[in-house]
C-alpha cells in the first residue's frame, strides 16, 4: 500500500452516507434533516429538535406534547445515581463523572439483557428520550455539588432549558438566558461525522448498545481539540486577562507552536456555519452583564488571531463566554455539549445500527521486518 493512500486523521474521507445532518463547507450551512439549524435556533424549542433528529420530521403540537410529557417524566435520578455520586472524587472533573454516571445508567436498563434487546430502534428510542432527560438533571447536580450546594429536584412545569437552569442554580433564570442557553443546545445537537459521533458509529457497528455508544462518545468529545475546545477557551480567557494584553500573548502563544482553542475546524475551513448566531445570542448577554472587559477581549482575541492567522472561530469560541456569563463553571461546558450532543449521538447510533456494517478500517505496517524467537 503506497503512502497517498493512508489518509491521517480520516480527513477528507467520506465513509458513509447519513440523512441526519448535512455540513456544507462550500456553503458554510448546516442542516438538520434538511432544516436550516439557524432557523431551528430561530424558531424550535430542543426539545422539537431531538424529536426531529431521531425521527427525521419535526413534531406535530400533538406529538410535542407527548414527547414533553415523556422528558419530563423521566428527568428524576434514581438514588443509586445519587449513592454513585458520592463515591466518585469531588475534584474529579465533570466529563470523567457524566461518563461514569451514564455507564451506570445503562445497568439499570433491564431490556438490554434480553436476546436481540440491544439493537431494536424502539427501545433504542426509548433509551435516547432517557438520556435526554437525564443528562441536564445529572450535569446539574455535579455543578452544584462541586459547589457543595445540594441538589436542586427537576420541575415538570418547565420547559427542557428552563428546567436545566432553575435546577443548577435554584432560581428561575430569564427569559433571555433561557433562549440563549436554548439556542446553544440547538447549535450543539448534531454535526456529522464529529470525532464523538464517529466513535458512537463504530461502537454501534459492533451491534453493541447505545449507552456503550454514549459512553465512548463522551470520551471522544471529553478532548481539547474537539468537544473540549469550549471549556479551553475560557481558560486562555482567564490566562490572557484582558483585551491590551491579547497581542502579546499570541506572540508568545503561536511563538510556542500552541493551538489556540476555539479557532479552526477539519470541515469549514472560512469561518462555522453556527459562530454568527451563537455570536448575536452571546450579545444579548454581554449587553445585559455591561462585562466591558470580557467583550473587549472576545473581540479582539478573534481580530487578532484571524488576522494573523486567516483561522476563523468555531462553535466553542463564542459557546464559552456565553455559559460564563449563564453563570455555569467553566468546567462543566463541556458537559453542557454532552447534553446536546447526546441528541445527534443517538441519531446516529439508531442510523448505524439500522445499517448493519461493521467498521473496520485498514492500516499499513510500518514496524519492524518479520523475525523469529531464538530457537522457537
Ligand atoms: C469541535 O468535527 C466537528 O464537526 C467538531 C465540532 C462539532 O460540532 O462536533 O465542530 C466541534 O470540535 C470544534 C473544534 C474545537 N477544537 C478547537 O477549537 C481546538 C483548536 N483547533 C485546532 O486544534 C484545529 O483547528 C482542529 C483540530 C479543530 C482542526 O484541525 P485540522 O483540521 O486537523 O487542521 P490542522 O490541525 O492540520 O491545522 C492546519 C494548520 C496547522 O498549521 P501547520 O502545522 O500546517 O503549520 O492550521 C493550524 C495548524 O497548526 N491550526 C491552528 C489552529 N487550528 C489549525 N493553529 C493554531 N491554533 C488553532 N486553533
Amino acid at each position: 500500500m503506497t503512502d497517498t493512500e493512508i489518509k491521517k486523521g480520516l480527513a477528507g474521507v467520506v465513509v458513509d452516507t447519513t440523512a441526519i445532518s448535512k455540513v456544507n463547507p462550500e456553503s458554510n450551512s448546516l442542516l438538520y434533516r434538511g432544516y436550516p439549524v439557524q432557523e431551528l435556533a430561530a424558531s424550535q424549542p430542543f426539545e422539537a429538535v431531538a424529536y426531529l433528529l431521531w425521527h427525521g420530521e419535526l413534531p406535530t403540537a400533538e406529538q410535542l406534547a407527548s414527547f414533553e410529557a415523556m422528558e419530563r417524566s423521566l428527568r428524576s435520578l434514581d438514588p443509586r445515581t445519587f449513592a454513585l455520586l458520592d463515591t466518585i472524587p469531588s475534584d474529579a472533573h465533570p466529563m470523567d463523572i457524566v461518563r461514569t454516571v451514564v455507564s451506570q445508567l445503562g445497568t439499570f436498563d433491564e431490556t438490554l439483557h434480553r436476546p436481540g434487546g440491544w439493537t431494536d430502534r424502539e427501545l433504542d428510542l426509548g433509551r435516547s428520550a432517557y438520556l435526554f432527560a437525564q443528562l441536564p438533571t445529572v450535569v446539574a447536580a455535579v455543578q452544584r455539588r462541586r459547589r457543595g450546594q445540594e441538589p436542586i429536584p427537576p420541575r415538570d412545569d418547565l420547559d427542557y432549558a428552563r428546567n436545566f437552569l432553575w435546577m443548577t442554580f435554584g432560581e428561575l433564570p430569564s427569559d433571555a438566558a433561557v433562549d440563549v442557553f436554548r439556542v446553544s443546545m440547538v447549535l450543539y445537537a448534531e454535526h456529522s461525522f464529529n470525532a464523538s459521533t464517529f466513535t458512537a458509529r463504530v461502537i454501534a457497528s459492533t451491534t453493541s448498545d447505545l449507552y456503550s455508544a454514549v459512553v465512548g462518545a463522551i470520551g471522544a468529545l471529553k478532548g481539547p481539540l474537539h468537544g473540549g475546545a469550549n471549556e479551553a477557551v475560557m481558560h486562555i480567557f482567564d490566562e490572557i486577562g484582558s483585551a491590551d494584553e491579547v497581542g502579546a500573548w499570541l506572540d508568545r502563544a503561536l511563538a510556542e507552536k500552541r493551538k489556540i482553542m476555539g479557532f479552526g475546524h477539519r470541515v469549514y475551513k472560512h469561518g462555522d456555519s453556527r459562530v454568527p448566531t451563537m455570536d448575536r445570542a452571546l450579545r444579548v448577554l454581554l449587553d445585559e452583564s455591561g462585562d466591558t472587559g470580557l467583550a473587549g477581549l472576545y473581540e479582539t482575541l478573534e481580530r487578532e488571531f484571524v488576522a494573523r492567522k486567516g483561522i476563523y472561530p468555531n462553535l466553542d469560541y463564542p459557546s464559552g463566554p456565553a455559559y460564563r456569563l449563564l453563570g455555569f463553571d467553566t468546567e462543566i461546558f463541556t458537559p453542557l455539549f454532552i447534553a446536546a450532543r447526546v441528541t445527534g449521538w443517538t441519531a446516529h447510533v439508531m442510523e448505524q445500527a439500522a445499517s448493519n456494517a461493521l467498521i473496520r478500517p485498514l492500516s499499513a505496517y510500518d514496524g519492524v521486518d518479520e523475525r523469529h524467537v531464538p530457537g522457537a
